[in-house]
């Protein structure tokens, strides 16, 4: 699958629910409201399409959500795609926020799962709770260590928020090297109403990054895990640390995915509303010919590059829907 740009598109994300256990302040609004289950695709739905995105090229799948691990038996999703390793799938992932992982862990593993992102904003139990609304950090750190504890290597992912967990990620980088982690921070995007003021959230990572630099040595590398952050090696900790910055560079030049969401709505791009219904070709008794054709022509359209502001006067989100429905 070649865009318009030039652009090979190799990696899928999938959404497998808009559920989720936690309410992030940046990600969702308190009063969430969560799609009926008529609309949301079934296990096997969701894997037909998976499995027409990997005849046509695609190398690497990430699992997503809402929070994807607490869609009941989602296991029979990953062992389904993890038997398809090696035979033009690469690489099966996960992003999570950690909850269900003391339970899940070794079950990702057998499935063929090799490295998983966890969301964790602070290692502050009581900022842990302001920040997710009502969670409980101990068994996200339980998850954690689990996972690590079953052989996953471990991304933790923490979205940088003015005056909420700014103080917190020397700590982070710290916790991170000692436990043998990478770290990525992230830049919150405009999406979806939250029910606060999105432009208090907001904190260039550039601003992190100089902060990081008076008390760690970093370097940066052209390490890529296919994703869209950028590396830098932190000397002190032999782990790296990476950054999301969506709003401030551009990321879209060398981007390589697309993303599904669980009713079967094909983003071409995160910060676009533009989409193909593959689950009214999917329920209309489509062939797989059929079914590849849509996915072509979906890719046909795939947009240069989003166009995220930061716009104090117009405190509204870019794109309507939230990143639990389009998949983080
Ligand atoms: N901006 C940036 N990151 C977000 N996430 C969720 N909503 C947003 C947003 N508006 C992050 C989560 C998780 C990943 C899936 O996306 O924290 O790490
Ligand atoms: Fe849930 Fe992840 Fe959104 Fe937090 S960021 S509310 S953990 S989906």
């Amino acid at each position: 699958m070649i865009d318009p740009f030039g652009r090979s598109i190799t990696y899928l994300r999938v959404s497998v629910t808009d559920r989720c256990d936690l309410r992030c302040v940046y990600c969702m609004a308190e009063d969430m409201h969560f799609l009926p289950k008529a609309q949301v695709l079934t296990l096997e739905e969701l894997e037909r399409l998976c499995a027409a995105f990997i005849r046509l090229g695609t190398t690497k799948i990430r699992i997503t959500g809402g929070e994807p691990l607490v869609r009941r038996g989602v296991m029979s999703l990953f062992q389904g795609l993890g038997s398809r390793l090696g035979d033009g799938l690469k690489e099966l992932t996960v992003t999570t926020n950690g909850t269900q992982l003391a339970k899940y862990a070794t079950q990702l593993v057998d499935a063929g799962v090799r490295r998983i992102n966890v969301s964790l904003d602070t290692l502050d139990p009581a900022g842990f709770t302001v920040m997710t609304r009502w969670g409980r950090i101990e068994p996200v750190l339980e998850g954690i260590f689990a996972a690590k504890a079953a052989g996953l290597a471990i991304k933790i992912n923490t979205v940088a928020m003015q005056g909420v967990n700014e103080a917190e990620f020397d700590r982070l980088l710290a916790w991170c090297g000692e436990h043998g982690f990478d770290l990525c921070l992230i830049e919150t995007m405009p999406m979806g109403e939250i029910s606060e003021d999105r432009t208090d959230q907001y904190l260039p990572l550039s601003l992190v990054r100089a902060r990081l630099r008076r008390r760690w040595t970093l370097t940066e590398t052209d390490y890529h895990t296919g994703g869209p952050a950028r590396y830098f090696d932190v000397a002190e900790t032999g782990r790296r640390v990476g950054f999301i910055t969506p709003m401030t560079h551009n990321f879209c030049e060398s981007c390589n995915r697309v993303r599904l969401t669980c009713t079967g709505t094909l983003y071409m791009c995160l910060g676009q509303n533009d989409d193909a219904d593959l689950r009214a070709v999917l329920r209309a008794g489509a062939s797989d010919a059929a079914l590849d054709a849509a996915i072509l022509e979906a890719i046909t359209r795939k947009p240069k590059g989003h166009d995220f502001v930061i716009d104090r006067r117009n405190d509204r989100p870019a794109v309507a829907r939230h990143m639990s429905v389009t998949g983080g």
